[in-house]
């Protein structure tokens, strides 16, 4: 028995629609795909609606094509291994045009190389992309993801039309923001951001493909145009050269937003902190990629009578509301998690999260279909047989490594045991705390307070880490991340700087700063700090200083110190408190010259005078000492 149907192919210029309504888009965003598909000349446009049943679909496809693994031991998780040379942001080959450049980039000391942002003119940009976009997707389908990042329709929320020929980027994209046809409607005939990413590999292939993973990692550019809310992304699957909701939009581009707005777009997780004595606590905290940000937001407190509710791991918008309470909302609805290090003594509430519907990318995989990477020992069956990241057979106790340093999760943030009945309120969460902190071995203190507002954003302007994974640099050098947004800067440096100090005005509450570090070691290499759980510890004197508790802080000339046992070590054999606070006057010295030095350098005569200033007095009291 044969159905006969009438099929009727809508196309757009040749290339047929293969799934979807075009007709049913606003005419903003018929323009828009139309003038990619001009451009990229796709064999065909999928416009995507987020169901589940489009994700099996893709899944599907995946899965038979060898690009994806099924995780048998677990309902709905796949391994992705990517082609070896795609696992990392690439910093040095993102750029922000802007008709002026020092509307980008500040003005650094003559024959000093830039590192705050890269700037190229529109025009030289130009060619770099005619290099590389026109007909980058032949011979592939090019999907188009409508997203909002923060909740559908929200007030805070904003929303970005992504074109991709990727499909993973596609399953990963409606894991880490919200896709659905929902986002058309209140768009309506709005403005949206658009995102164009591409592989960067059309048919015929004219480079080798590793692990069903195409892309072109000689000729990636990840590139914005803020004052025309754009992003082209050219070469790479990476989460973060390509989840362009992610660090793209809600970082680069929403902080020129933001500035403009008079909010902010910051690095930061948002987490909720409850007292025994049951009060509740928002803080918000700025580390550089890889140094702790989402196990602290799902943190699984150290001491008894806490309880801790993740609002967010990675992005937070915030801004004043009208009481002059800074509030803030995780824009994202996944999180895409470093994945070396969890377990379940670490993050039992990450673990959790990723059981269904995640997808881990560059991870080992066990004999059994689970997933494995370092930290993982205690939790998998003794002596069984893993796969590593680049498919070699592997086991416990063998050499090197079984996953890539910066494989990570992609896992929907609702699946959080501990996320915070709250996260999607669009009003927001108060915050009353600011923590930067970074990885450093040495000379920095668990834990110091800012002095006053601007004081905080001078400490957040001197954040420094060792390099990590998360990007492309190797070795451990100590690299300067200010506010943990170096490689996520929209906008001049210095401004950003400004902006900040103008955020401090009268009737606001402006939230307390503080910089923590969990990184410290002793002479033999080893952490001082247990760290994870156990930093309930720190957050917990944090808040007794917001609730102005003044008897439990000391002076120094870098802030403020708890006063010696006022932070809860209890349970603690062999914290050596001393050593983990000590402000060797040498080291500081140094450090604050350099540091001055840095901003000198980097951010010149853009750099707001008070942090300078602030810079030269707490020199001058070391030499004191
Ligand atoms: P993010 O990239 O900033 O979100 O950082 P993650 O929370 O994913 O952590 C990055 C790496 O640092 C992981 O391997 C963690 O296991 C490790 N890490 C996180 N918190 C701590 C801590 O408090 N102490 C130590 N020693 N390592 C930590
Ligand atoms: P992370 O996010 O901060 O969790 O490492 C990814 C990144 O910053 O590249
Ligand atoms: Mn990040
Ligand atoms: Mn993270």
């Amino acid at each position: 028995v044969y159905e006969v149907h009438e099929i009727v192919v809508q196309r757009v210029g040749h290339v047929p629609v293969a799934k979807g309504d075009f007709t049913h888009l606003s005419k903003k965003v018929q323009r828009f795909v139309a003038h990619c598909v001009q451009q990229f000349k796709p064999r065909g446009i999928y416009i995507c609606d987020g169901s589940q049943e489009e994700a099996d679909e893709i899944i599907h496809k995946l899965l038979e094509r060898g690009t994806l693994t099924r995780l048998t031991k677990y309902k709905n998780n796949y391994l992705c291994r990517t082609d070896p040379e795609d696992v990392a942001r690439v910093e040095s080959k993102t750029f922000i045009c802007t008709q002026n450049k020092y509307d980008t980039v500040p003005h650094v000391r003559e024959g000093v190389q830039g590192t705050l942002g890269r700037w190229m003119s529109p025009e030289n940009m130009k060619k770099e992309l005619d290099a590389r976009f026109p007909s980058c997707m032949a011979g592939r389908m090019m999907y188009v993801i409508p997203f909002s990042m923060g909740p559908v329709g929200s007030p805070l929320s904003k929303i970005g039309v992504q074109v991709t020929d990727s499909n993973y980027v596609l399953l990963c994209m409606r894991i880490m923001t919200r896709v659905s046809p929902k986002v058309w409607e209140v768009l309506g005939d709005g403005d949206f951001v658009k995102c164009i990413h591409s592989m960067g590999c059309p048919r015929p292939v004219q480079r080798r493909v590793k692990n069903h993973w195409p892309c072109n990692p000689e000729k990636v550019l990840i590139t914005h145009f803020p004052e025309e809310r754009k992003i082209k992304s050219f070469g790479s699957g990476y989460g973060g050269n390509s989840l362009l909701g992610k660090k793209c939009f809600a970082l680069r581009i929403a902080s020129v937003i933001a500035r403009d707005e008079g909010w902010m777009a910051e690095h930061m997780l948002i987490m909720s902190i409850t007292t025994p004595k049951k009060k509740e606590y928002f803080v918000a905290a700025a580390f550089p990629s890889a140094c702790g940000k989402t196990n602290l937001a799902m943190l699984n407190p150290g001491v008894p009578g806490y309880k801790i509710q993740c609002v967010g791991d990675d992005i937070a918008w915030m801004r004043f509301d009208d009481s002059g309470v800074l509030r803030g909302i995780n824009p994202e609805a996944g999180f895409f998690g470093v994945a070396p290090g969890t377990n379940m003594k670490t993050n039992p509430n990450a673990m959790l999260t990723f059981q269904e519907n995640s997808i881990f990318t560059n991870v080992a995989e066990t004999a059994d279909g689970g997933y494995y990477w370092e930290g993982l020992e205690d939790e998998v069956p003794k002596g069984i047989g893993i796969t590593t990241w680049l498919g070699q057979p592997w086991h416990i106790g063998h050499g090197g490594k079984s996953a890539h340093p910066n494989s990570r999760f992609t896992a929907p943030a609702s699946q959080c045991p501990i996320i915070h009945p709250k996260w999607e309120d669009p009003k927001g969460v108060p915050v009353c705390a600011i923590i930067f902190g970074g990885r450093r071995p040495t000379g920095v203190p668990l834990v110091i307070e800012a002095k006053s507002w601007a004081h905080g954003v001078m400490i957040g302007a001197c954040v420094k880490s060792e390099a990590t994974a998360a990007a492309e640099h190797t070795g451990k050098n100590i690299m300067h991340d200010p506010m943990a947004m170096r490689p996520f800067m929209g906008y001049n440096f210095g401004h950003y700087l400004q902006h900040w100090l103008d955020l401090e005005k009268p009737g606001r509450k402006m939230p307390k700063i503080f910089h923590v570090n969990w990184f410290r070691v002793d002479e033999n290499g080893k952490f001082l700090w247990p760290g994870f759980g156990e930093n309930i510890r720190v957050l917990d004197w944090i808040l007794r200083r917001c609730d102005g508790d003044d008897s439990i802080w000391q002076d120094s000339p870098i802030g403020l110190l708890p006063k010696k046992g006022t932070i809860n070590m209890s349970g603690l054999s062999d914290v050596r408190e001393e050593d983990l606070f000590s402000l060797p006057t040498h080291y500081w010295l140094d450090d604050t010259r350099e540091s001055r030095r840095f901003l000198e350098d980097q951010v010149g005569s853009d750099t707001p005078a008070i942090i300078t200033q602030l810079l030269d007095q707490q020199e001058a009291a070391f030499q004191k000492l």
